[in-house]
């Protein structure tokens, strides 16, 4: 099957009242791992390539990797570009065949946001890619919002309903108090009303990112109020260390990198259906 683009996948999810999890891949295994779990829950799936995967395989290996594993797999795959802050950029994962882009303006100036934005749509709409946009700043666990901070840096549900008017995005990421990397002990306060707001206002799949470590029934309620894409990296992470340390604790004297890729990737696997279960997306491919 070929990569579909983000809006197939989140037309579905919007009519079956569910969301599709997204999840960066880095590498073959991590790769593997989500197509394997997408073909045995049935599900729908999005593989996003952050500015790191970038980085680290190159976009040729990604395209490539996610291509072979999407040609077998006789379900929707997407192949999405993780925040994009370089407009070039974007132009290039189009031409090298992802189906879906990010462009995340969050830290320009509104009107620099909406312009390029809007820009990155007309290109990307006229050959079939869908786009996400972002508004409100998502940060990292490590950085601490206080209360008075909120409002600056949460996305604002008016200026997220001219956002979109005037983009013409697929999907909205938001900041509501999730945040990227693992909460470490402490809960993520999310604000549902504002979440409820922007919804209510701007009418599109919302996108939660920072979603690793979320707790269950926010994830729930979260696409009660119409999340319909939810990003999951962290908690990859940790399932790959997590089956490589205990593989590495038990044999010390192996020396074949598949040996311990395995349990690295059944420990990914896991964490990646049960992701599926919780948002609904299972049995819908
Ligand atoms: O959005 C952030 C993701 O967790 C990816 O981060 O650029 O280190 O791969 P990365
Ligand atoms: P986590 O690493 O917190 O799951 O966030 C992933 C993400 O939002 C990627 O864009
Ligand atoms: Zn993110």
């Amino acid at each position: 099957m070929n990569l579909v683009s983000l809006s197939e996948v989140l037309k579905s999810a919007e009519d079956g009242g569910y969301a599709v999890g997204a999840f960066n891949a880095n590498n073959l295994e991590i790769v593997q791992a989500i197509i394997e779990s997408a073909v045995e829950e049935r599900s729908p799936v999005i593989l996003q390539a952050s500015q790191g995967a970038i980085k680290y395989a190159g976009l040729e290996y990604i395209v490539s990797m996610v291509r072979t594993a999407a040609g077998n797999a006789g379900v929707p795959v997407v192949l999405h570009l993780d925040h994009g802050t370089d407009f070039a950029q974007v132009m290039r994962c189009i031409r090298h065949g992802f189906s879906s882009v990010m462009f995340d303006g969050s830290a320009l100036p509104l009107e620099e946001n909406v312009a390029i934005t809007r820009n990155v749509v007309e290109i990307a709409a006229a050959v079939g890619i869908s786009v996400e946009g972002e508004l409100g700043k998502i940060g990292g666990t490590e950085d601490e919002i206080s209360v008075e901070e909120k409002d600056a840096f949460f996305t604002d549900p008016a200026e997220a309903e001219r956002f979109v008017n005037e983009t013409g995005i697929d999907a909205l990421a938001v900041a509501i108090g999730t945040a990227h990397g693992p909460y470490k002990g402490k809960k993520p306060e999310i604000d549902f009303p504002r979440l409820e707001r922007i919804r209510e206002l701007t009418g599109i799949p919302i996108v939660m990112h920072g979603a690793s470590g979320v707790p269950d029934e926010d994830i729930r309620k979260g696409i009660q109020l119409g999340v319909r894409k939810i990003n999951i990296d962290t908690d990859i992470r940790q399932a790959f260390t997590k089956g490589l340390h205990e593989f590495i604790r038990a044999n010390p004297d192996n020396i074949d990198p598949r040996k311990m890729l395995a349990p690295a990737k059944k420990e990914m696997k896991e964490i990646v259906k049960s992701k599926m279960r919780l948002f609904g997306c299972c049995g819908k491919a």
